[in-house]
């Protein structure tokens, strides 16, 4: 072969292995960045996550309704059991119920402890489990960072136990086909957030302790 083909045949080579290096390192790049960005939207959404105490009247809507609720599924729960159950109310009559039930426990008169966020989500999980109260909060905990991700408000809400304890709580556990061993965990409002998200507290200087 003469000497001028075998070196446009090497320079082919060498341009086409130096196109495929510049177009490898450029793909790296990509998917670093992409991870980098991703890490850095889950730090800020547990980092800005805030409890909502004002929400807009309009209702959450039923697709991100179930996303949210499908992510809280898939918080951990002790040894796999998935005992807890989500109970979601939108119907105005209920959650009114609701309000007026929590309120009557809490004491404080005319108060509405779920803030008039539209959609009220009750947590309850079976006592006869090894862990039902972690169970419980753990779902709890996922549900207000996945309404927060999904930009939606929500408040974790207390009383839930006291209220299921009541002969008209037992009533709608019942209603909602709930068994009776469930006991109310928790409850978390949930809608649009109504003006600004709440600064968080400044965090207590002794909070980690490294041993
Ligand atoms: C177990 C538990 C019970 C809570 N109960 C209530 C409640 O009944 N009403 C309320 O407004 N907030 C309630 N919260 C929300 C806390 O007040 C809130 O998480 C805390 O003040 C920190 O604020 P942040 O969530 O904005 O970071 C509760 C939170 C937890 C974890």
């Amino acid at each position: 072969m003469p000497v001028t083909i075998t070196m446009l045949i090497c320079a082919v080579i060498l341009v086409a292995v130096i196109v495929f290096l510049v177009w490898f390192v450029k793909r790296m790049n990509k998917i670093q960045r992409t991870v980098s960005n991703m890490d850095r939207e889950a730090i800020d959404a547990l980092l800005t996550r805030r409890s909502v105490r004002k929400y807009k009247p309009e209702q959450v809507s039923r697709e991100t309704l179930d996303r949210l609720l499908e992510i809280a599924t898939y918080a951990p729960n002790g040894k796999g059991l998935q005992t807890p159950l989500i109970a979601v109310v939108q119907d105005k009559e209920t959650t009114d119920r609701l309000r007026r039930m929590n309120a009557e426990i809490w004491g404080k008169g005319d108060i509405d402890p779920y803030y008039g966020a539209p959609t009220i989500i009750v947590v309850f999980a079976p006592t006869d489990g090894s862990s039902y109260v972690e169970d419980g909060s753990s779902v709890l905990t996922y549900l207000t960072i996945a309404a927060h991700v999904l930009g939606l408000g929500s408040c974790w809400v207390n009383r839930e136990l006291q209220m299921f304890e009541t002969g008209e709580g037992k009533a709608m556990k019942k209603a909602w086909g709930i068994p009776e061993k469930f006991v109310g965990i928790g409850g978390v409002a949930v809608g649009y957030v109504d003006g600004e998200l709440p600064k968080p507290a400044p965090r207590k200087p002794d909070y980690v302790k490294w041993v």
